[in-house]
């Protein structure tokens, strides 16, 4: 509370001694026209036409075919150029910027991005990513020695190592759901983890979109069965928000953590984690916060001086979602998925480390192996003779190539791929 009385003198003598006007600022052209996005039909999902338009609206790089956009999707055009503004805007009014314009930016943005999610603005504060999001309730939650801890296998490995942190810090155990890799109905994930519960099961964390393999769990099931038995959720929301079609309001999850500048094609460094109101008292922040009682959101919010027109971006990287929409985006980006798993599936010497035969079970993103090849291998290959973007994973659970197109890749580029892979037998 100090603090903030003292900005609110500070604003007071800026405001009697500081000119009000300042040159009129020219924000950069923004060249995106949302409305030929919205001439859509049933078929716009394979339409190249409709996403050439879209191709166009993205400066992405020319010198390779990028079908690694699950760490960090390029913003369009048009985030991109109002997220220069913004910096220009702010870097002219430097600390007037910070002091008087500051919080209302905030606020709204909060507002806009609690209604896209189907949030409660009270219960989302926004960070910098889903690490911080995810540490700050693994970090900052009351745990009792003993108290028990269910993950996945397949879960972020900084998630893990934060539990792993607790475990010997606090004295915690965790126990470890086995998700197969093609499971033959929900209820065989759903019993991973709640066969696991005991009368100290505090926390389930649940990845709703595995990184690894892109495949979706069935969280909803899993949360209300948590639910049922006392247990609350961590979601880790970094893969799914505004690649996948659903409401998040709706999961009820305790406490979710994403990243922006995954799916929704935000500038770097930026996430949210919300948590519902009745949880975040009990919770510490990273940070220490006396300005905002202990059940405000906005506790979680207090590090220190940020870079704010990568917040206010979101407003425009929600612009751009909307004008295609979330059913068209998903659509598509399942199609482009599909596109080059149905050529290379049936190959001898190929398997497909997602479930893909389930359409519900994946979207974008997939994983496959080669025969006689490591993943290392084939991915430097791709690169080194056919200039192709993708990632090795090697992981206890899963060895393969994850391709991750966006809604900027081409079909063509799909086909560059599919044949450097028939070249590979
Ligand atoms: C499932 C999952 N969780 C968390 C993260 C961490 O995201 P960030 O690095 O933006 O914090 C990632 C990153 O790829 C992820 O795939």
């Amino acid at each position: 509370m100090i603090r903030k009385t003292f900005i609110a003198q500070s604003g007071g003598l800026l405001l009697s001694t500081l000119p009000l006007t300042t040159k009129p600022f020219h924000f950069l052209n923004n060249s995106a026209n949302f409305e030929n996005l919205k001439n859509q039909n049933s078929d716009s999902y394979r339409d190249e036409k409709y996403w050439n338009t879209v191709r166009e609206m993205f400066n992405y790089s020319k010198d390779f075919i990028n079908l690694e956009n699950g760490y960090f999707s390029p913003a369009p055009i048009s985030t991109e150029n109002f997220y220069i503004s913004k910096a220009k805007y702010i870097n002219a009014k430097s600390s007037w910027f910070m002091r008087r314009e500051q919080q209302t930016e905030m606020e709204n943005t909060r507002k806009t991005l609690a209604l896209f999610l189907n949030l409660i603005p009270d219960e989302l504060a926004i960070t910098r990513n889903t690490t911080e999001s995810l540490n700050t309730i693994i970090s900052g939650y009351p745990w009792k020695k003993g108290d028990e801890v269910i993950v996945g296998n397949q879960d972020y490995g900084s998630m893990i190592a934060a539990f792993e942190q607790q475990v010997k810090r606090s004295g915690i155990i965790l126990k470890t759901a086995q998700i197969p890799m093609h499971p033959a109905n929900d209820d065989e994930i759903v019993n991973s983890y709640i066969s696991l519960i005991t009368p100290k099961t505090r926390i389930i964390h649940l990845t709703h979109l595995i990184n690894l393999s892109g495949q979706i769990l069935p969280a909803k099931k899993i949360i209300d069965a948590a639910h049922n038995r006392g247990i609350e959720v961590i979601l880790d929301a970094a893969h799914s928000v505004a690649h996948i079609n659903f409401n998040l309001g709706d999961l009820e999850a305790d406490y979710i953590g994403a990243s922006l500048h995954k799916w929704l094609c935000c500038p770097l460094g930026v996430g949210f984690l919300a948590i519902k109101k009745k949880h975040i008292a009990k919770i510490y922040p990273l940070m220490g916060d006396n300005d905002f009682s202990i059940d405000d959101i906005r506790k979680f919010e207090h590090t220190g001086t940020k870079p704010m027109q990568t917040i206010i971006a979101i407003n425009e990287a929600i612009k751009f979602h909307n004008a295609i929409g979330s059913e068209l985006k998903e659509k598509r980006l399942s199609y482009l998925k599909n596109y080059w798993v149905q050529k290379i599936k049936n190959y001898p010497y190929i398997s497909i480390n997602t479930p893909v035969t389930d359409e519900n079970r994946s979207c974008a993103i997939a994983n496959f192996s080669v025969s006689n090849y490591t993943p290392q291998q084939v991915t430097e290959k791709l690169l080194s003779e056919h200039k192709i973007f993708t990632v090795a994973i090697e992981h206890p659970f899963i060895n393969g190539v994850r391709v991750t197109p966006h809604l900027y890749n081409s079909t063509k580029e799909l086909d560059k791929f599919v044949d450097a892979i028939s070249m590979l037998k």
